[in-house]
């Protein structure tokens, strides 16, 4: 049974009927602040910061942007869905483009048990008999005017997503069962939805998916990219080590296997800690690495074959490549260490 909200000791506190209250300043992390709504008193979640950086095609970057312009006063922001296989950079992509807006960025990580007071308010214990109530990542963006990533929101039931389809359209709000009131979103607010199509996820139902458009497609970067995600990602890596591994990555990409930029980044990261351990040269321990990253699939796509004029016969899988000397073939110097041609 919910009893009157405790009253807290206050940071700032504002008396809104609307549930809008003003751009704060000065957010104390570390600190809860709260924020008064229809007289009841809410914690505020911190936002996040991530020292990240999305590397790729600007098109889907500037497709982002786009949809959260508003261009007339009757305008409203869409609520984008970015979609694409596991690891190909979405949520980096979503965090990055928002905090070059300047906005803070709360992320908010959807799971199947997600509640839909997770996403809004939940009533949390505070002492003898009081309940406190605390602001979701995506209540605390839509107050103060940061963005929200609903981070791999296919996960979710329906019942959660029905909470926030008021929240989706013209009528920008929510309204928290549990501490009886309705949050109006601050007109700066934004949110966008990441998913990714693998077997753990609900169908999202109609009149959501209706609600989060545009979609923009996140796929595979380019090789050139692949290198500059992997030397951020990785900056103390051995350059050679880093090419190859790209050439791996956009080889597998080409035969349309799901191995990823972050599969490279823990690949590369992984050889790299071997390397330093056994001290020996890393490239020494790629198979090993791919073996420990990829697991099966990875060592089938070891084991597979390779074109053979880059092998100049040599050598006939990926594997025995890579595990023979570890020397680009002679005009190589600065191109792919595996032919471009599919197997
Ligand atoms: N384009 C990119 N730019 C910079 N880093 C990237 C990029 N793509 C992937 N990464 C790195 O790979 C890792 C995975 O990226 P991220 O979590 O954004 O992928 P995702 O598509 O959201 O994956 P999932 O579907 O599993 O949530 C991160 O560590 C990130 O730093
Ligand atoms: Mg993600």
């Amino acid at each position: 049974m919910l009893t009157a909200p405790a009253r807290a000791p206050v940071n700032r506190v504002h008396s809104r009927a609307s549930g809008l209250a003003p751009a704060l300043e000065g957010f104390p992390i570390g600190m809860s602040t709260i924020v008064e709504i229809e007289g009841v008193p809410l914690h505020l979640a911190h936002p996040d910061e991530i020292p990240t950086r999305w590397i790729g095609n600007e098109r889907v970057r500037e497709q982002l942007i786009a949809a959260w312009m508003v261009v007339a006063p009757t305008d409203v922001p869409l609520n984008p869905r970015l979609i694409g296989r596991p690891g190909v950079g979405k949520t980096t992509l979503a965090y990055s483009v928002a905090r070059s807006l300047g906005q803070e960025v709360y992320i908010l990580q959807c799971t199947m048990d997600t509640r839909p007071e997770d996403l809004l308010v939940t009533p949390v214990i505070a002492g003898a008999g009081a309940i406190a109530y605390h602001a979701s990542p995506l209540v605390t963006a839509m107050i103060r005017g940061g963005i929200c990533i609903l981070d791999e929101g296919n996960r979710m039931s329906e019942k959660s997503w029905a909470s926030l389809a008021p929240l989706l359209d013209m009528r920008r709000t929510v309204e928290s069962i549990v501490a009886g009131i309705k949050i109006v979103a601050h007109k700066d607010f934004r949110v966008c939805v990441t998913m990714n199509d693998d077997a753990s996820t609900y169908e999202i139902p109609e009149y959501i998916h209706s609600r989060l458009q545009p979609q923009i497609e996140v796929t595979f970067p380019a090789r050139s990219e692949e290198i500059e995600i992997l030397r951020f990602n990785v900056p103390f890596a051995e350059e050679k080590v880093v090419e190859y591994v790209a050439d791996f990555l956009q080889k597998a990409h080409a035969v349309n296997l799901g191995f990823s930029s972050r599969d490279g980044v823990n690949i590369l990261r992984y050889a790299t800690k071997i390397g330093k351990r056994r001290e020996a040269p890393p490239e020494t321990f790629l198979a090993e690495s791919i073996e420990a990253v990829l697991g099966r699939e990875g060592v089938a796509f070891l084991d597979s074959g390779l074109p053979a004029d880059r092998m100049q016969g040599a050598f006939g899988t990926l594997r025995e490549f890579m595990e023979g000397p570890f020397e680009p073939g002679p005009d190589d110097e600065d191109d792919d260490l595996f032919d471009d041609k599919p197997f």
